[in-house]
């Protein structure tokens, strides 16, 4: 059963956390899951770069409900997105093809052509209107994903202002996107123990709480969980995520729950396990065959977020009141025009496996106004 885990003094009320994901885990998604019983969520990976060249897109994937910048209704560009390409609605896989251009949007790398995205031209800057969060107090901890490999730059991400407010901050150590990894970047870092160490100890410097997020290995042959985890212990981390595939594998396949347990029993800090927790009884297995201290759920969230529901044993809520008030959300902090692009591709999602889904889906993208979205969810989604 799910229970309350405590982080280095955090507690977060409960062991089943949100996966940080490129393109998805904006702040509506995030206070979404929360609601559904979320114990602890992520940003996506924000460049350590990025902001430390003042970048303001990357300072916008990083709002969170109590963000002065959100509270103040300031002037906040939509993010741009690569991700509106509709091989993502065809499989759980297609997320990870997704998760390119997404990743490319944070990172500022051209992985797809603008023009294949529909997105991102043309957006000007909208003012948003006060929200209403941003004030009050946060009903949870809250956590931000940082990417890079300038030990010094890191640093100066975790001391940022627009870090300032999370309770958490995680180390991307596990993207195998080429671009990435190529800049001695995410995943790069667990072929590259000694400057691992470096970033983490340099991170762990801010005061900040400090945690990473790795893979089992590169390859089948190299697999290093336990040691990876020693040395993230050793650098200062106080929780680590170990998900269960190697980055040759990307997303596909089973977990290596073995390797998972490896790095489990070799620190004394808390352990998460990531990957292919769809259900209560992929949780269960997940927890018994690592001895792991909870979950990160990532893909099943975007197909069916009141999973969180399910795996914390509360009542699996309706679907569409939730996903009006995530459109409205969207809408007012980032704009209709991304709106638009984002909430299609979300109520596709939802729409995977059902009767007539493929042809809803069709509708969806043919919608040019937030209103048409709405009206259609209100006909595809109240089945449920
Ligand atoms: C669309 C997409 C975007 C992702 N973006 C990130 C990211 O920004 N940072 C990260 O550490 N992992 C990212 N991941 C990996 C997930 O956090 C997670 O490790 C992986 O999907 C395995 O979990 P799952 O089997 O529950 O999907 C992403 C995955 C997907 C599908």
């Amino acid at each position: 059963m799910p229970h309350a885990l405590e982080i280095a003094g955090m507690v977060c009320p409960n062991n089943v956390f949100l996966a940080p994901m490129a393109g998805y885990t904006n702040l509506p998604f995030r206070q979404m899951c929360e609601e559904l019983g979320a114990g602890l969520t992520f940003t996506e990976m924000v460049s350590a770069k990025g902001l430390h060249y003042g970048s303001e897109e990357t300072k916008l994937l990083l709002l969170h409900g109590t963000s002065s910048l959100v509270a103040e209704g300031s002037v906040c560009p939509p993010p741009a997105s690569g991700v509106e390409r509709r091989t993502m609605l065809n499989s759980p896989v297609g997320c990870e093809r997704a998760a390119i251009g997404a990743l490319a949007s944070a990172t500022g790398v051209a992985a797809v052509p603008a023009a294949a995205t529909g997105v991102g031209e043309g957006v000007r800057p909208q003012p948003i209107a006060a929200t209403g969060v941003g004030e009050g107090v946060r009903p949870q901890p809250i956590a931000a994903q940082i990417f890079g490999s300038d030990p010094e730059i890191m640093r100066e991400a975790c001391e940022s202002e627009a870090l300032k407010d999370f309770d958490l901050i995680d180390i991307n150590m596990g993207c195998p996107m080429p671009k990435i990894v190529k800049n001695g970047e995410g995943s790069a870092l667990m072929e590259n123990f000694s400057l691992a160490e470096k970033v983490i100890s340099s991170c762990a410097k801010s005061g900040k709480r400090i945690s990473v997020k790795f893979r089992v290995g590169i390859s089948e042959d190299t697999k290093c969980a336990a040691e990876f985890a020693r040395l993230c212990e050793g650098a200062g981390a106080c929780l680590i995520t170990v998900h269960g595939r190697t980055r040759e594998k990307i997303y596909a396949g089973p977990c290596d729950f073995d390797e998972i347990a490896a790095a489990k029993n070799a620190v004394n800090i808390p352990v998460i396990a990531n990957g292919g927790v769809w259900n209560a009884k992929d949780m269960q297995k997940t927890l018994d065959r690592t001895g792991a201290d909870g979950v990160m759920v990532a893909r099943a969230a975007l197909y069916r977020p009141a999973v969180f529901a399910e795996l914390t044993g509360r009542e699996e809520p309706p679907l569409l009141p939730l996903f009006l008030k995530e459109l409205e959300e969207t809408e007012r902090l980032y704009g209709e025009r991304f709106a638009l692009v984002f909430m299609r591709k979300m109520a596709a999602f939802y729409l995977k496996g059902k009767r007539g889904g493929a042809r809803g889906k069709q509708r969806l993208f043919a919608a040019q106004t937030l209103a048409e979205v709405a009206s259609l969810a209100c006909e595809l989604l109240s089945f449920e």
